[in-house]
């Protein structure tokens, strides 16, 4: 019998991606997503690049019965990577309701599940927004939470303490929070990626999209920051090194190799580029001129932000392997797909 992981917004851009390396393992999964930013046609490509089409699960966690219903169908689930959540900052901010109530509630529907086993394992998608701009750099899982700028961030907060709450009094349940920096790119078979609805908040798309002509030109936010080129600096991890992670982090739990049972990791690859630096990255690995032009600041947004990387290194036994050309190229040869 396999050992069976439900992976909540498994059609996701990173839960899409972290199914594959679950199935790659040897793992039978169990996806759930309400299809609220993500297709179903995604199983498709899941099952072209593993030979294995996982099970499906419609449902929206806000359906606190839906919850209880499910985990009384699939009651031998080992472990849950929750990734289901809204995820743009803009948009938080306008609907913050919308926000609290899907990230968080889903979150407690979940957890109140799990308490009534005798042994649980979760994980949650972090964000390194908790940090806000941070002291020192690289930030390490140490520095300080940071008042949240957005909604959005925020529900990364309060799920992390809710978590923590959680498990302090429920030694049963072992969870690992992962707190991301910028997850990028595409699966080198280009059967799956990143499919952003409406216009993309990110640069990466935005650049991808840029280059194949559905957009007139790029808009670097800002560059007068205090960076090297005047434009900001991010830690830019590819998907695919990001889904490994959790495959790492979801063995831990499993074979009970925990120092606590709520731990917590950056996941990123130590290194920071500046907006200028990916746009020169992309044109030198694909070829393609990009066209740019610099606007204001954008709101919220921080000067720099990489990982330490100590920690997953040393503790998860994870390091980023994928370079920034590698993961420019993966999302561009995503990106042509739908030219
Ligand atoms: C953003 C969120 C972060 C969230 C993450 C999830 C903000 C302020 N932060 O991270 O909380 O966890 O997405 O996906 O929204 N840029 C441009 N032009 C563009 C788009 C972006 O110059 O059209 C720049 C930004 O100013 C930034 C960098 O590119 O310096 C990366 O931006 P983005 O991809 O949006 O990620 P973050 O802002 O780091």
């Amino acid at each position: 019998m396999r050992t069976k992981i439900l992976v909540t917004g498994g059609l996701g851009f990173i839960g899409s991606h972290t199914v594959v390396a679950l199935q790659e393992k040897g793992f039978e999964v169990i996806i759930i997503d309400n299809l609220s930013n993500s297709y179903v046609q995604v199983l498709d490509g899941i099952e072209k690049i593993t030979n294995q089409r996982p099970i499906f699960e419609q449902i929206d966690l806000r359906e606190k019965e839906m919850v209880k219903k499910f985990f009384e169908k699939y009651n031998d689930i080992e472990g849950v990577i929750h990734f289901a959540a809204s995820k743009a900052v803009g948009d938080s901010v306008k609907k913050p309701l919308v926000y609290y109530e899907n990230n968080l509630s889903t979150l407690i529907y979940l957890l109140q599940e799990l308490q009534k086993n005798s042994r649980a394992n979760f994980i949650f998608s972090s964000s390194c927004t908790v940090y806000g701009q941070a002291d020192n750099l690289p930030i390490n899982e140490k520095a300080p939470i940071k008042t949240a700028q957005s909604p959005y961030g925020n529900t990364k907060q309060i799920g992390e303490e809710i978590i923590a709450d959680t498990c302090k009094i429920n030694l049963n349940l072992n969870a690992i929070s992962l707190r991301y920096f910028n997850p990028i790119g595409a699966h080198s078979s280009a059967e799956i990626g990143e499919l952003p609805i409406g216009t993309p908040q990110n640069l990466i798309p935005f650049i991808t999209q840029t280059a194949i002509g559905q957009r007139k030109e790029l808009m670097v936010f800002g560059n007068d920051y205090p960076t090297r080129d005047g434009t900001c600096i991010r830690d830019y991890i590819h998907v695919m090194d990001l889904a490994s992670a959790h495959v790492l982090a979801l063995e831990r739990l499993i074979k009970r190799k925990e120092d606590s049972n709520f731990e917590i990791f950056n996941l990123g690859t130590g290194n920071g580029n500046t907006v200028l630096e990916v746009i020169n990255t992309f044109e030198k690995s694909t070829g393609i001129n990009l066209k740019y032009k610099f606007s204001d600041r954008r709101e919220g947004d921080v000067i720099a932000a990489f990982a330490d990387t100590v920690k997953a290194n040393n503790v998860l036994g994870w390091k980023a392997e994928r370079s920034l050309a590698e993961a420019l190229q993966s999302a561009w040869k995503w990106q042509k797909r739908f030219a």
